[in-house]
């Protein structure tokens, strides 16, 4: 039985090695049935030429917007409405970043914003551009938008590299192709249960923050960003798109999520109140210095007296300025106390105006501050949750859930 029997497909290739086997791969398709036309990026003419395409898929290939006889013969949008599915193999780095980024700079990228039709792409490139964030980023941007990722494979790379990103094989591209039409509503049904956080952008702050004396000295705290981290990994297993603000840590930035380094309170407060305009969650987890120097030496100071006032301001309150931006993320604070601590923590909910905060003693030990083990207790409005001694990766997966559930429930009402 040939599976795309009737079904339009359209082929984008952009400029990578394993171009050379797109006729392979419309021949395939063909065979299957499908009506295939190929579209073209400028980078992949460098690899295969429009005439093999156009011999093998005995269509004509389109390959620019500007293209007075092309657009007459088919038009970008009447190709784009043609499509029943569009699949581009290989799929480079610098194709994807650009789809990730809304770009209509050639005829490939203008087809995906103006087509309705499903869309996967065969990522093709370097194992290390493959491994770098910025594509992860762009990958998880795509998939939350209900693109479908084939592949990549693993193998040894013309490049001589070892690793994740070879495209997948002709017969395996033909393959999923033909499932995307057999298998549409179970795979949808997987992916909505695979990643429930797909699409939400979240913003978390983490770790300490230095107030610089002078060119040497600081003031800071005990926090190692560990909980605000443990948040960020839990958030984009779920499929979250994560950006992080850290103060200075020690730690690993979790894989896919994006850091934005830090040291002083004003600097986050610069960058959460920018990129809180994005966000549809904004977790507060950095311990941030309440106060900074009024001034700060320009050279060392001198150890000239025996004692010695430090002059100190109070700084921007970070999470209380997002809480109070007219489109709020969903804002969830943190408060570290050492006595009466639901008293303190409803008391910032209140002022702060948070739709949650996360409560830590940071007087028990083993617990807290720099520590691989927390508790917590979770209050809202009207509920609170009680988030027992753990640690913190396992505590931050049950937070994210409940923050997950009450950012549902703030949707509905
Ligand atoms: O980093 P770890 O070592 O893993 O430790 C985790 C932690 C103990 C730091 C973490 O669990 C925690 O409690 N973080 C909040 C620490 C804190 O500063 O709490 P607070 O009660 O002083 O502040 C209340 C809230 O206001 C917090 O969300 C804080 O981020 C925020 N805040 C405070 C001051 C300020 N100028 N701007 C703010 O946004």
């Amino acid at each position: 039985m040939q599976i795309l029997q009737g079904k339009k497909i359209l082929l984008g290739i952009s400029g990578g090695i394993a171009a050379y086997k797109t006729p392979e791969l419309v021949r395939r398709l063909k065979d299957q049935g499908a009506d295939v036309r190929v579209v073209m990026t400028e980078g992949a003419k460098a690899f295969i030429t429009p005439l093999t395409l156009q011999a093998v898929s005995a269509n004509a290939v389109s390959d620019s917007l500007l293209d007075t006889q092309a657009e007459l013969a088919m038009g970008h949008i009447e190709l784009a409405k043609w499509a029943d599915f569009i699949l581009i193999a290989p799929a480079t780095a610098d194709i994807i970043a650009k789809i990730a980024a809304g770009m209509a700079s050639d005829l490939l990228t203008t087809l995906c914003l103006a087509t309705a039709a499903p869309i996967a792409i065969a990522p093709a490139m370097n194992q290390q551009m493959w491994h770098n964030r910025a594509t992860q980023n762009n990958i998880n941007t795509l998939t939350s938008w209900g693109y479908t990722v084939f592949g990549p494979g693993a193998g040894e790379q013309a490049c001589g590299d070892v690793g994740l990103g070879r495209m997948l094989e002709v017969d395996e591209l033909v393959t999923l192709t033909c499932q995307e039409f057999t298998q549409p509503i179970q795979k949808t049904q997987e992916k909505e249960q695979a990643k429930p956080l797909a699409g939400q952008q979240w913003l978390i702050t983490a770790g300490p923050t230095r107030e610089a004396i002078d060119p040497v000295r600081y003031i800071s705290n005990h926090s190692s960003g560990k909980m605000g981290f443990a948040i960020a990994t839990a958030a984009q297993e779920l499929g979250a798109n994560v950006t992080i603000i850290s103060g200075p840590v020690n730690l690993t930035t979790p894989e896919f999520c994006q850091k934005i380094a830090v040291n002083s309170a004003i600097e986050m407060h610069q960058q959460a109140t920018t990129l809180a305009e994005n966000a549809d969650i904004f977790v507060a987890c950095a311990a941030v210095a309440d106060y900074r120097l009024d001034t700060i030496a320009n050279e060392k100071i001198k150890k000239s007296h025996d004692t010695m006032r430090l002059n100190l301001i109070k700084n921007p309150d970070i999470v209380a300025d997002v809480a109070a931006m007219t489109n709020k993320p969903f804002t969830v604070g943190f408060a570290a106390e050492t006595q009466d601590v639901e008293h303190y923590a409803r008391g910032k909910l209140a002022r702060k105006n948070l739709d949650m905060i996360a409560a830590n003693n940071v007087a028990t030990s083993g617990q807290g501050f720099n520590s691989d083990d927390n508790a917590l207790t979770v209050y809202t409005a009207n509920d609170e949750k009680v988030l027992p001694l753990t640690n913190k990766a396992e505590l931050a997966k049950q937070l994210v859930q409940f923050i997950q559930d009450n950012y549902q429930n703030s949707l509905k009402s």
